[in-house]
């Protein structure tokens, strides 16, 4: 079968990505990881992945000073270097420039911590209770333009108990966050093979 060529960005911790490359040692789903790249050298999930024989890269954004650009085209000249086909954002911490956005358009996914289009950006958890939600949740979609934005590919809800905090819910969610990822990115994966050209 046809496995598509996947690159996970990570910025820190990597559990969603680790949950993604368990997954995909199935000989059977349709993703094959060929490289974990980061913006942090220093990203914990990177010993992760390399401990799992996965090619591991860094781009140091900090180097780049305010210019996104051109961060941006040294991490997508190791993408392309790897043949990457799809991207899987997993905790990466950048906002990303319409420029590499319109590149990877259609080919990149990312996994937010609620049931968008609520609460786009930081301190999702927090919000949620505040606004005395019933459940929280976490959600795959395919990037687009704006952050947090783009069509939902699937979604996850967790009920809201009395008593949470950001830190309970978040426990909570991140559970469901591993379930759903690797879930979701095979449905994106089969969407993109259904529509590749042979
Ligand atoms: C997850 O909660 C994810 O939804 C959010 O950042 C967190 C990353 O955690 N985008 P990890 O690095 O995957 O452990």
């Amino acid at each position: 079968m046809t496995r598509l060529k996947l690159a996970i960005l990570i910025s820190g911790r990597g559990s969603n990505m680790e949950a993604l490359l368990q997954a995909a040692e199935d000989p059977g789903y349709p993703a094959q990881p060929v490289l974990v790249a980061s913006n942090r050298p220093d990203a914990k999930g990177l010993e992760t992945a390399a401990s799992a024989g996965i090619a591991t890269a860094f781009v140091d954004h900090k180097l780049y000073g305010k210019d996104r650009e051109a961060f941006e085209r040294a991490l997508d000249a190791i993408l392309e270097e790897a043949g990457t086909e799809i991207i899987a954002l997993a905790g990466f911490m950048r906002v990303l420039t319409p420029w590499f956005v319109d590149k990877w358009a259609g080919r990149m996914i990312n996994i937010h911590p609620s049931l968008l289009p609520k609460y786009k950006g930081l301190h999702t958890h927090q919000r949620a209770i505040d606004a005395g939600d019933a459940e929280g949740g976490c959600s795959v979609h395919w990037v687009s333009a704006g952050v947090d934005d783009g069509e939902v590919i699937a979604q996850a809800r967790v009920p809201i108990q009395p008593g949470d905090t950001e830190e309970t819910l978040a426990a909570r969610v991140l559970v469901e966050e591993h379930k759903l990822y690797p879930q979701a990115l095979a449905m994106a994966c089969q969407r993109l093979l259904a529509t590749k050209p042979d």
